[in-house]
């Protein structure tokens, strides 16, 4: 995301699991009076921490904000992949990629690692009626074709029909002529259909909403939004909301030397876009043009879009009176941290909790014959209930608390497929372990054939300060320090 740098990023592209529960605000037990509450889950595409609630100056996003400002938001959540189809299906069956053995987009985890329950099967199978709208899976084999239908939802789910557009011609260039382009602010009006898929998303949960007032059953409803994702296919209004002039270029755009290869991610998709294609950017290292870093202004503009789409979906709630007895969580599955350190892959035992439903049990180790158990943690306690049961996962002390995450590359040196390789491609995989003090990296061997990384064989590594430096730019690692230690502090 821009700006598109190095790919150190990506691995910390956690983000932002601002779970939220107006209806709980009371200190009431959990598992008592919060029986029957409804869930909607808005998970967004590629959103970082750029967010006025995360503190950002520039950005504006009065409605996400008015939804963070009483809800629970965390500031340091972590993506267990930043890449669609692994990040989703590890947060949405909440097992990390290593269980899911989904690294790519080629496998389903049901035929291919094991028959994991996920979020919306366990709420279906409690009673709820569960819908899915939009970009939730992601779409194609690792979700079998049909978002993991039967069995997450309660019937066929959602997506809108100008989706297919999405990486078309239909971006008005400054010649005149329409182009697939990264920068695509549109006219609603003239775009095929005179629509845009996150506009026929927001207008589909409403209607499901309207009709979800009457259920007798309580209903589980995901939302997933397409902005800010890359092509910025955005109405083209929302760019008036950051003149040029007011927008900064990166901090640090260089290359860190301490950076190894392996973690460079040469951003292959977005050089794919026709207007990125004829800046004719030298592959991997060449440095975008300074005046083509207003990708900054239309990232910021898509972000403002999707907040207008979910004000829309709020106030909808607010209307039909749903909203006191609704938890929200808002997470995306992919962004940047900008307290207490959580992961994506808690989100499922604690919707659980906060539904009121038996939380699964922690998995075993290996877990793949397991259909329903947990990998991540209970964060009910951050809610401040009180009477809960001691969960013995979560330290109190935020110095012990981790995040991992993981990337994998199909070799030392970045080339054509380093963001995005195949399974059978896979050479490397990075392991990261994020505390609340410091991010430290190691690039280990690994077989795809047997899902084995050899912590034996470190390609490079990589330790930064959060306290000293934010933006990641001083790697500490030396290579005394050895992939052993770092194993024995893996989940
Ligand atoms: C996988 O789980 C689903 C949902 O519980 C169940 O219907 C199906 O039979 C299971 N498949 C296998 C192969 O166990
Ligand atoms: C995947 O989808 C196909 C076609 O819809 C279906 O026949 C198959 O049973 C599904 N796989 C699983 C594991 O449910
Ligand atoms: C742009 O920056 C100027 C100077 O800081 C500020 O006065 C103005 O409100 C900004 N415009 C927008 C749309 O944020
Ligand atoms: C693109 O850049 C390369 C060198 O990096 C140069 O040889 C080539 O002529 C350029 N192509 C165009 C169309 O500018
Ligand atoms: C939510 O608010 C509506 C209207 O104010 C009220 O009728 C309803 O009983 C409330 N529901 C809960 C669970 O408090």
């Amino acid at each position: 995301m821009p700006p598109p740098r190095t790919g150190r990023g990506l691995l910390w592209l956690g983000l932002v699991l601002s779970s939220v529960c107006v209806a709980l605000g009371s200190e009431t037990q959990a598992d008592s009076t919060t029986d029957g509450l409804n869930v909607l889950l808005i998970i967004v595409d590629d959103l970082r921490p750029s967010l006025g609630c995360y503190g950002d100056k520039l950005v504006r996003s009065p409605n996400i904000d008015q939804l963070a400002s009483h809800s629970l938001l965390f500031q340091n959540a972590f993506a267990q992949q930043a890449v669609c189809a692994p990040s989703r299906v590890s947060f949405l069956t909440g097992r990390r990629p290593d269980t899911t053995r989904l690294y790519d987009f080629n496998s389903y985890w049901r035929v291919h690692a094991g028959n994991f329950s996920t979020i919306p099967q366990y709420f279906k199978e409690n009673g709820y009626m569960t819908m899915s709208v939009g970009k939730v899976f992601h779409p194609g084999i690792s979700s079998n074709h049909t978002d993991d239908s039967p069995y997450s939802w309660s019937f066929p789910p959602y997506h809108p029909s100008s989706e297919k557009y999405e990486n078309t011609k239909t971006c008005r260039g400054p010649d005149g002529e329409l182009h697939a382009n990264l920068l695509c602010p549109v006219d609603v009006l003239d775009v095929p259909e005179g629509t845009l898929p996150d506009k026929q998303s927001t207008e589909q949960a409403i209607q499901l909403l309207e009709k979800m007032k009457t259920s007798a059953s309580p209903f589980f409803l995901a939302v997933g939004y397409h902005k800010p994702h890359i092509p910025f296919r955005y109405p083209k209004e929302f760019q008036k909301l950051y003149p040029l002039e007011n927008i900064t270029l990166a901090p640090d755009p260089e290359v860190p030397d301490g950076l190894p290869p392996v973690a460079y991610n040469p951003w292959m998709d977005i050089r794919q876009r026709e207007d990125v294609q004829a800046l004719n950017i030298s592959v991997p290292y060449g440095p975008i043009p300074v005046d083509f870093q207003k990708i900054r202004q239309s990232y910021f503009a898509s972000v403002s879009y999707l907040d207008t789409q979910v004000g829309r979906l709020l106030s909808t709630l607010d209307d039909l009176q749903l909203a006191n007895s609704t938890i929200i969580a808002f997470t995306s599955d992919h962004g940047r941290q900008s307290m207490d350190l959580v992961e994506l892959v808690s989100l499922f035992p604690t919707l659980a909790g906060l539904a009121g439903l038996q939380v699964p049990p922690r998995c075993p180790v290996p877990s793949f014959h397991v259909e329903l158990c947990r990998e991540g943690k209970n964060l009910l306690k951050h809610f401040r209930f009180r009477d809960l049961e001691e969960d013995p996962y979560l330290p109190g002390n935020p110095r012990e608390l981790i995040a991992y995450s993981q990337y994998p590359r199909p070799a030392d040196i970045p080339q054509w497929n380093s963001d995005k390789p195949s399974l059978k491609d896979i050479k490397i995989m990075g392991y990261s372990i994020r505390t609340i003090d410091y991010r430290y990296t190691v690039w280990v061997g690994f077989n795809p054939d047997e899902f084995l990384a050899n912590f034996s064989d470190i390609h490079a590594g990589e330790l930064y300060f959060v306290d000293s430096d934010p933006l990641q730019d001083h790697n500490m690692y030396n290579d005394s320090q050895g992939g052993d230690l770092f194993q024995l502090l893996m989940p």
